[in-house]
């Protein structure tokens, strides 16, 4: 089978695309010879094919993360931890360019906007690549005679199940941290999008990390994503997807070797404004809310909660706002939404918009396809949706935004918390006594004031209720990824 491919893409942008799998910092074969096609959204067609890890081959992947965790990782400094994260770093800045093009072909974000992805990623390697020498435990007292002391330690191997929103952005949360903290992981795409974390894997060797220590496979999530979660030799799996999704890898968990599990899924976020908002700028953050990635966001704002007094005048100005979202192919320069990522997506979504429509949500404007080929869906409107309304309750994951009229404050918090997700909200308004009664209110892992997608490294991230457990970015972080080693040494010898 063949490592690699030349690729040629649209903007001039000229490569080798790896598609083995990288184990032990060498490209391999999958073992039975598995494989599976790549689509481009844009275009509907096949762009190539790359190996299909199965169970062995997950296998093979633990082995070599093992021996490197017990073996030469566990030799080097956090100094040095720190130094390969920086190199990689810096690598993605040197590759900025291929790594976004590579994401706009496979995934469809707009080239632009894949550049900020791989910035972000980029700071997030820096980020971690300064904690790395300053996760330390602590001295506790408990008597004289007595000295204790806790170690942080690493969790072990570790399982990381990403997915195809945001590729390599992904990559980076998951890896930084754990890599940080001295783990070592084995890194599984997501089926729609594996090219540029192939990309990014042939950075780790030239950033200075020995074999074994970040293993990047492709594989499907009832294959590969299965194994890793049942594997009686991961110490830990990451995942972020549905929340289905997550539900099964804490039943495999469960049923194999208890592995600790951090999950960040899915949400249904509000983003409330009030009458006395900016409205001008309220309606950019509920635009950028909702269409940003396509609505391809798990903290997308797509539950959006206008207050009586402005909900008219805001119906008609957001309409005449999203006009200027550029919907097309993701080379062009002026594309702010491309193609959903699949087939199966765009199903998903345009089923969505036939259940507004069907359950009497008013369209203001889109709902059908954007032209002829490519997973296109033109931005969407719906108000008047009640609480009831199936695009009211379930995520989307699509440019369809969903918009109902609220009275009072209480009503805000009531119908914000009436969701069994918790990943984000958004509160837009000028009072300040307002934005932190609401803030302080609403059951969400993040809650933007003024803002919407305001995402940064060094803020925690994640869900309440169903929309995860644990917390990436951030020192948080930190914690999903050690376990805390309590010594207790008894100077005085004897008995209490
Ligand atoms: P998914 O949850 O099936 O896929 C995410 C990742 O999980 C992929 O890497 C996939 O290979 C893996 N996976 C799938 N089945 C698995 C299994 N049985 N065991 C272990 N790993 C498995 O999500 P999908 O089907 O691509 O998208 C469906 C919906 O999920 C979307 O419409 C959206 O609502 C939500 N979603 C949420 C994301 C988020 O950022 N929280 C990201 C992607 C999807
Ligand atoms: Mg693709």
């Amino acid at each position: 089978m063949s490592l690699t491919q030349t690729i040629e893409l649209p903007n001039g942008v000229k490569y080798e695309q790896p598609l083995g799998l990288f184990i032990n910092n060498e490209w391999v074969n999958s073992v039975d010879g598995g494989s599976f096609e790549v689509i481009n959204p844009t275009t509907e067609k096949v762009i190539t094919s790359v190996q299909e890890a199965s169970e062995k081959d997950v296998d093979i992947a633990v082995k070599a993360a093992r021996a490197a965790f017990e073996g030469e990782w566990s030799q080097v400094t956090p100094q040095d931890r720190g130094r390969y994260l920086n190199n990689l770093a810096d690598l993605f800045e040197k590759n900025r360019l291929l790594l976004a093009s590579v994401e706009a072909l496979d995934n469809g974000k707009a080239v632009s906007e894949a550049q900020g992805d791989v910035q972000a990623a980029a700071n997030v390697f820096r980020y971690y690549g300064g904690w790395a020498d300053k996760v330390h435990g602590k001295v506790i007292d408990t008597a004289p005679g007595k000295f204790n002391y806790t170690k942080q330690e690493p969790v072990g191997v570790c399982g990381q199940i990403i997915p195809w929103n945001f590729p390599i952005l992904m990559w980076s949360w998951k890896i930084g941290p754990a890599i940080a903290t001295g783990n070592v992981v084995i890194i599984k795409s997501a089926e729609q999008t594996p090219l540029s974390a192939l990309v990014a894997a042939t950075l780790i060797k030239e950033a200075g990390f020995p074999p074994g220590v970040i293993n990047v496979i492709s594989g499907l999530g009832r294959v590969a994503g299965a194994a890793i979660s049942a594997h009686m030799d991961i110490d830990k799996v990451a995942f972020t997807g549905s929340t289905p999704v997550g539900r099964m890898i804490m039943k495999a968990a469960a049923n194999s070797n208890l592995k600790k599990v951090t999950l960040e899924l899915g949400g249904k976020s509000p983003n409330i404004v009030f009458d006395d908002a900016n409205v001008d700028d309220a309606i950019s953050w509920v635009n950028f809310g909702i269409f940003f990635n396509h609505g391809q966001v798990c903290c997308a704002g797509s539950r959006i909660y206008v207050q009586e007094g402005i909900y008219d005048k805001f119906v008609e100005a957001f309409k005449a706002r999203i006009t200027k979202n550029v919907v097309g192919d993701p080379f062009h320069p002026e594309t702010f939404q491309g193609p959903q990522v699949s087939q199966l997506q765009f199903d998903r979504v345009m089923s969505y918009i036939e259940h507004g429509k069907q359950e009497g949500a008013k369209i203001e404007c889109g709902g059908g396809r954007h032209g002829t080929s490519g997973y296109f869906i033109q931005p969407t409107i719906f108000s008047n949706v009640t609480e009831d309304m199936k695009i009211m309750q379930e995520e989307i994951f699509g440019p369809v935004a969903s918009i109902a009229k609220f009275k009072t404050l209480d009503d805000a918090i009531r119908i914000g918390n009436n969701t069994t997700f918790g990943l984000a909200s958004a509160v837009h308004t000028t009072s300040l006594a307002t934005a932190i009664d609401v803030s302080n209110r609403l059951k969400a892992g993040t809650v933007w004031i003024n803002t919407y997608n305001a995402l940064h490294h060094q803020l925690p991230f994640g869900g309440y209720k169903e929309s995860g457990i644990g917390r990436e970015l951030g020192k948080a972080a930190l914690a999903n990824y050690t376990q805390t080693k309590t010594v207790c040494i008894n100077l005085a010898g004897g008995k209490d």
